[in-house]
């Protein structure tokens, strides 16, 4: 029997059989010099998720994926780690690495639970990873306890808007009315699949990070641009050109 937390074990198990459908996205994403971000690639000018001097940081993507993210902040001279709860994933960002000529290490694991001793890391970052698929209560605490005093934390997740608009079926897009309640459990469960979520409101994550001794730095509510597109069908552009349906939270651990 696993030992991992039970939404762990879930999320590996719906991971490992989703990587395939990763794999296209992150070859684009890997051989992409200038970062983008979220469903709509916006470009990192505009959102600034590796605001500062990366160069000779500390780094680690919490649920890496196919490593995209880890790789570009390698290429800004970070030592970076990625970990991610998916193995099928990581197969991804191994034969990456390779093909890129970018090594880094690549963890098999629980960002929730890291192996790596207090205080290891300048940057924690976050794209659509530990922010959305594990439990802030957990992650969040970890994350604080890996970073320096003054270290940094910036992810991207769903804004809850979108999450408060979202039919419960496969494949739907996000309507113009709520469909769930702001109050009550932080987790979300889909019905479409076994896969397990976490959105809290705005002050649930001012909340959860302080607690976790963080200050909040920006929050930053993302608008695709009037050309953008995006493969993903949960959100259609015209609701994402009137209503936030992604977020940017960068915080900073209290020295
Ligand atoms: C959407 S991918 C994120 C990578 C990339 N930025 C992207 O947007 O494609 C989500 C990743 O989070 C990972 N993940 C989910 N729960 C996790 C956890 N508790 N610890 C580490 N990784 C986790 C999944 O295995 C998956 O690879």
């Amino acid at each position: 029997m696993s030992d991992l937390p039970e939404h762990v074990a879930r999320n590996r198990e719906v991971w490992d059989a989703w990587a395939e459908t990763y794999v296209a996205d992150g070859e684009a994403s890997w051989a992409r010099s200038e970062p983008s971000w979220g469903i709509w690639g916006i470009p990192e000018a505009e959102v600034g998720m590796l605001d500062g001097d990366l160069a000779g940081k500390d780094a680690i993507e919490l649920g890496c994926g196919t490593a995209y993210v880890s790789a570009w902040l390698a290429r800004r001279g970070a030592r970076v780690v990625g970990i991610d709860n998916s193995a099928a994933q990581l197969d991804t960002a191994r034969r990456l690495q390779v093909r890129h000529g970018v090594d880094f290490p690549l963890l098999h694991g629980n960002a929730e639970a890291v192996p790596y001793p207090d205080a290891s890391f300048d940057f924690a970052i976050s794209e659509y990873g530990a922010c959305l698929w594990a439990d802030p209560a957990r992650w969040l605490p970890e994350a604080a306890r890996l970073l320096r005093p003054g270290g940094r934390l910036v992810f991207l997740t769903n804004a809850f808007l979108l999450t408060l608009c979202m039919p419960d079926e496969d494949g739907a897009s996000a309507g113009e009315r709520l469909l769930r309640p702001a109050f009550g459990s932080t987790r979300v469960e889909w019905t479409s699949d076994r896969s397990v979520e976490f959105h809290l409101s705005h002050g649930g994550w001012i909340r959860a990070l302080r607690g976790s001794g963080f200050e909040v730095e920006d929050l930053i509510e993302l608008q695709p641009p009037a050309d953008a597109r995006t493969r993903y069908p949960f959100v259609k552009l015209e609701w994402a050109r009137q209503w936030p349906c992604e977020e940017v939270w960068k915080a900073r651990k209290r020295a």
